[in-house]
């Protein structure tokens, strides 16, 4: 596997990984000043203040409902905790290829693999990144064997920033919740209890990032993904019509919503599409934990979302697992990926 990682840096941009113009990023967005919202936990939302927490969560709905994308600030995950995981991860990325190619596979069952470019669309050419895909929650015994040993602080720092995340995840759901109008509890359990999938992507300087694309637009098939982006920009999202730069806020996390969410509350938080650009000074690196439902959790909008004269349904009821499999079979396209489970009106 040729990773971008251990390549000699690039004078000029490979063939392969020249998209044709129609494709290409737009890196200067005319987004006439229009920046996602940073929600402000403060963490003690999350205790006894009853008002306070009513305020955070009503403004947790209106960001979803009008960006599908937004930051959040005292969120409660440590600084120390992201650092130790990101570096982590950057050491994994910076060591030698041979250390890393027991790792290396297409093999999407691996609880752990490396990878370079996404496999979601089966065009021919590459996107600017190295990946990996771990499962990170929870975390047993079991499941930590499959965690690199070298360097020897990634297990710990794992652990550490995936049980925080994790917290925070929950945190998030019970406010969304509230929100809507939904009891306290509604994501917990079954639709939010599956296997946690997260993804550590890197895409190193690109000497010409007009041409190339970090990641594909897609939107996330989960039902929550909470996204450390470091402080180097890349990731855009999908706005009525046009691209935003998700601006790096210091120590703030960014959380998007997944096809889950949009179908369980009926289309009220919608998933969003994103894509990442590359740039040519520096290595960017993001982390993104993606809170997903466990396979065979059967899913569909809630009762509470629906109204059948003002209101119907606008998705069939389905299983998970039949969801992941339309999503490869759609590679991750959102209008495709969403056609089989809508109902129409006629
Ligand atoms: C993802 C993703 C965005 C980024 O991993 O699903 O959207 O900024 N990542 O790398
Ligand atoms: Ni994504």
């Amino acid at each position: 596997m040729e990773l971008l990682c251990n390549a000699r840096p690039h004078a000029s941009v490979p063939d392969r990984y020249v998209f044709p113009p129609e494709k290409r990023a737009v890196l200067q967005l005319d987004d006439d000043g229009v920046t996602l919202p940073v929600v402000d936990l403060h963490r003690a939302a999350l205790s006894g203040d009853d008002g306070l927490r009513q305020r955070v969560a009503a403004e947790i709905v209106r960001a979803g409902k009008d960006f599908g994308f937004f930051q959040v600030v005292n969120h409660g995950v440590g600084e120390d905790v992201v650092r130790g995981f990101r570096d982590a991860a950057s050491e994994f990325f910076a060591m030698p290829a041979e250390k890393k190619l027991p790792y290396c596979s297409s093999d999407q069952s691996k609880p752990f693999r490396l990878a370079t470019s996404t496999t979601y669309d089966r065009g021919e050419t590459r996107y600017w990144l190295d990946y990996l895909k771990l499962q990170c929650h929870p975390v047993t015994d079991e499941l930590v064997q499959h965690w690199p040993a070298e360097p020897t602080s990634f297990r710990p720092r794992l652990a550490e920033f995936s049980e925080a995340v994790h917290d925070l995840a929950q945190t998030l759901l019970r406010l969304v919740a509230e929100g809507l109008g939904l009891s306290a509890g509604f994501f917990a359990g079954d639709l939010s209890g599956g296997d946690t999938q997260m993804n550590v992507n890197y895409y190193p300087p690109c000497p010409d990032p007009s041409l190339t694309l970090g990641l594909l637009p897609h939107c996330d098939r989960h039902l929550l993904t909470v996204l450390s982006q470091g402080d180097v920009a890349g990731l855009q999202a999908r706005h009525i019509g046009r691209w935003l730069l998700v601006r790096p806020v210091p120590g703030a996390l960014v959380i998007n919503f997944g096809h889950q969410m949009e179908i369980v509350t009926n289309g009220a938080l919608a998933s969003v599409e994103h894509r990442a650009v590359t740039n040519s000074d520096r290595t960017r690196m993001s982390v993104a934990t993606l809170i997903m439902p466990k396979m065979e959790c059967r899913i569909g909008p809630a009762p509470e979302m629906v109204d059948e004269a003002t209101n119907p349904a606008k998705f069939r009821e389905f299983v998970f697992s039949e969801f992941m499999e339309a999503y490869y079979t759609a590679a991750a396209s959102r209008e495709d990926v969403l056609e089989s489970f809508r109902i129409h009106e006629n």
